[in-house]
């Protein structure tokens, strides 16, 4: 029998399947049927700063505070009444998740400012989570800021919520770092239990009918697995802390290579927002059947053995044969004649 279970932000997983924070956790019932399709955890969807602030400050002076009152900037920023719950609701839908439940429920809070935080990580820890995850979602947009003193804003972010929590804290950060492994090393030193590569930005898009600046949350693609399966497999060997991927993974073959990366657990959002709870169940049914073909006796066995650390050629993850493989393209070009 294959053993799926993995380790996670110190906590053993019946399975490295988890539901990546998104509306999946919205309801109760979603909760109940992903579990019984075999996820080995879930994120809930993020308790966002916005809806934290709004409790204490008014939202003009939030969107001043964030865009220096550039008032096209604030066309990014999506209303306050359309975020469906306040922190409130969210304590309880963790604390009705937990009692439901049998597998890890992980937290998760969204934003980029201390103000609030480590307040709400404390009462998500109370309300039974197992863990939390921090999604940093920070655009450093501002030409006056340096690399550093953004930098510098995660680490004394993760330290701020780290003091406040004595369960497993996990990172979600994006991948535009000038140095992700050394951003990475810092992260764990202030406190981070596990690293969640990569947060997927939500990208504004402009509307040519009406001349404003729309948000559009697009479901990923496969196409987008690469990143995250590049740099979980440069950052295994090289930095000691939970890594879990997450963009772009959308069957078994995506969980396969970002175990073998050396992920120790795989998330999935779009997937399972596209194809409902039963995707999972054959994601599940798929990795057991190719581990046991390939004759793995656990997940552990697998988990980094193609990783950059692990690779004959360590090469291969950083240029990737880059001018062999833009030398190579033949694909025809409609229009030209040969
Ligand atoms: C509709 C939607 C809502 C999401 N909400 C959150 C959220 O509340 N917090 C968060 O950290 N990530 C959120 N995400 C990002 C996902 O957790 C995930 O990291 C991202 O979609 C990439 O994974 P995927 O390729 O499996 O979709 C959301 C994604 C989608 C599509």
């Amino acid at each position: 029998m294959t053993d799926l279970s993995t380790g996670y932000l110190g906590m053993r997983l019946r399975n490295p399947l988890v539901v990546s924070a998104s509306p999946l956790s919205d309801r109760l019932e979603t909760l109940r049927q992903l579990e019984a399709c075999g996820a080995g955890a879930v994120v809930m969807r993020s308790l966002f700063e916005e809806q934290i602030e709004h409790e204490s400050f008014d939202l003009h002076e939030l969107l001043e505070q964030w865009t220096g009152g550039n008032f096209e900037a604030q066309d990014f920023f999506p209303a306050i009444a359309d975020y469906k719950t306040g922190p409130a609701t969210y304590l309880e839908s963790i604390e009705a998740a937990k009692r439901e439940l049998s597998i890890p429920v992980i937290g998760s809070l969204n934003g980029v400012t201390t103000s609030g935080w480590t307040h709400y990580a404390r009462l998500i820890q109370e309300a039974g989570a197992d863990a939390l995850e921090l999604n940093i979602y920070l655009v450093a947009a501002n030409a006056d800021d340096t690399a550093a003193t953004v930098e510098e804003r995660y680490i004394s972010l993760v330290a701020a919520v780290r003091d406040t929590l004595s369960i497993p804290l996990a990172v979600k950060i994006g991948p535009y770092f000038s140095a992700l492994p050394d951003m990475s090393r810092r992260l764990v030193a202030a406190g981070a239990d596990g690293l969640v590569l990569f947060n997927r930005f939500v990208q504004p898009d402009i509307d040519l009918e009406t001349l404003t600046v729309v948000p559009r949350v697009r479901l990923s693609t496969p196409a987008e697995l690469t990143l995250p399966l590049r740099w979980i497999a440069i950052l295994r060997g090289q930095v000691q802390t939970s890594l879990a991927a997450t963009t772009g993974i959308h069957s078994a073959e995506d969980v396969l290579k970002v175990l073998l990366a050396g992920a120790d657990v795989a998330m999935m959002a779009s997937t399972l927002l596209l194809h409902g709870p039963d995707r999972l169940s054959q994601v599940h049914s798929d990795i057991t059947r190719w581990l046991v073909e390939h004759e793995y006796e656990s997940v552990e066995q697998l988990k980094g053995s193609l990783s950059q650390a692990a690779c004959p050629d360590p090469a291969e993850f950083e240029r990737a044969h880059y001018m062999k493989a833009l030398v190579s393209y033949s694909g025809a070009v409609p229009g030209v004649r040969s």
